[in-house]
């Protein structure tokens, strides 16, 4: 330690009090801390400490654009002004049921314009998307940068895990938020999720940015806290963003896991697919055509004349998957019904979460391997009404201590009353720079 002090402009004590007191922290100090805890020399009990002050204490302004800047700076710098088409993005801040990604990559492909979607697997209550696309026969996530550059150029689309250039600070951070509880902060949550987009160079960013109980911030006013202050950084940097808040009280669509949530996909591609999936499928679209100079482009025929499918399917192939092959399908099935006449009121996306979890779609720990053939069908709706009896979900996977444990927590997922519920929007608001 007393080396470290001897060569180090900081002390990262002093850098955890003045947090700790509410203080800011100055942009060299920001930029040193995230460096020196990359490289080993800050200690994970101390910069934990310090993400413990920021929970409580917030940042300023300047505080959360220095803590972008100085993850971004960590790593590499992707560049896709080279590939003839606009390159937008789009990142989620995650649900339940939330496939929009598999659907409007190829669409937005179909229409011209480039998405490089850099994405990640579940973790706990919501699914990720590359679980989803690995339950394709054959398919592969991780693709080089070569790779990336030539499916953009000749599809106009990719979604594959990131490589391990972009900011590499965030993913050694984020590693020890997840385990000391300090993920869920505002300032450190826009900053982790705008390093990457920024460092992936893309020329707009559509961000939609969840509330309601599968929300991993379920207060809207803390989701629209996070959507205007990622659209700040993206507006600071250059980068055009815009950010949808949308619900997230409900699982989207009817189909929970991962080969289920494939299969909707495609019926999304179709041409059909459930209602809420395939509006907030053409809402975002509509805001990435607008990104890419293209408003007056209508992205609904493309869904149901076979153009997005035909990226899909060009998609899937050129990593490997074979967009005909029959997908995973449990053994086990079982029903959750109604245990009165009423209407439905909620359907508790987290409950429905949790249960596929414990299923067997998703993991506790990163590194867990998934069932891919696990997951929930949800067949009812808030607002609609049901007898005693009726079925609310099934759910599916191939064992039976899992079944039990994913039924208790589907069986609480479900709230009866006598009258209509509230009416929800699924899309609340937008936030432009
Ligand atoms: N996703 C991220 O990439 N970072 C966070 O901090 C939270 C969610």
């Amino acid at each position: 330690m007393e080396q470290q002090r001897a060569v180090e402009p900081f002390d990262v004590v002093d850098l955890i009090t003045t947090k700790r007191f509410g203080r800011a922290l100055e942009r060299e100090e920001i930029a040193w801390v995230v460096d020196a805890f990359t490289r080993g020399v800050v200690a994970a009990e101390q910069m934990s400490a310090l993400f413990m002050a920021i929970v409580i204490q917030g940042m300023e302004r300047d505080e959360i654009t220095a803590m972008t800047e100085a993850m971004i700076a960590s790593g590499e710098r992707m560049d896709f002004t080279k590939l003839g088409r606009p390159a937008i993005d789009k990142h989620s801040t995650g649900g339940v049921g939330d496939k929009i990604t598999l659907p409007l990559v190829p669409l937005m492909a179909s229409l011209g314009v480039a998405v490089p979607q850099l994405s990640g697997r579940g973790l706990g209550h919501t699914g990720g998307t590359l679980d989803k696309l690995e339950s394709i026969p054959g398919w592969r996530a991780s693709l080089s940068n070569d790779e990336m550059i030539a499916m953009l150029t000749d599809i106009g689309g990719v979604i594959c895990a990131a490589g391990s250039g972009l900011a590499p600070a965030d993913r050694k951070m984020y590693a020890l938020r997840d385990v000391t509880g300090t993920v869920a902060a505002v300032p450190l949550i826009a900053s982790s999720i705008m390093s990457k987009k920024i460092a992936e160079g893309a020329g707009g960013l559509v961000l939609d940015v969840k509330f309601g109980s599968g929300a991993f911030l379920p207060a809207v006013a803390d989701a629209r806290e996070l959507a205007t202050t990622m659209v700040q950084l993206g507006a600071d940097s250059g980068l055009q963003t815009v950010a949808l808040l949308t619900d997230m009280d409900a699982p989207l669509g009817r189909a929970v896991g991962n080969a289920n949530e494939v299969r909707e996909s495609v019926e999304v591609l179709a041409g059909g697919g459930p209602r809420d999936v395939v509006e907030l499928t053409l809402a975002l679209a509509r805001e990435m055509l607008a990104l890419a100079g293209k408003a007056d482009v209508d992205p609904e025929p493309a869904l149901s004349d076979g153009r997005a499918m035909d990226a899909w399917r060009r998609l899937i192939a050129a990593q490997g998957g074979d967009p005909d092959a029959s997908l995973p399908e449990a053994n086990e099935h079982e029903t959750v019904r109604a245990e009165r006449d009423g209407t439905v009121q909620r359907v508790d996306a987290r409950a429905v979460g949790v249960g596929a979890w414990r299923l067997g779609a998703g993991r506790a720990r990163p590194g867990d391997p998934v069932d891919h053939a696990a997951g929930v069908e949800v067949l009812v709706r808030p607002g609609d009404r049901v007898r005693a009896g009726d079925p609310l979900f099934i759910a599916a996977c191939d064992s039976a201590g899992r079944m039990a444990r994913g039924l208790d927590s589907l069986r609480s997922a479900v709230q009866l009353g006598d009258s209509a519920p509230p009416t929800r929007q699924l899309i609340a608001g937008r936030i432009a720079g």
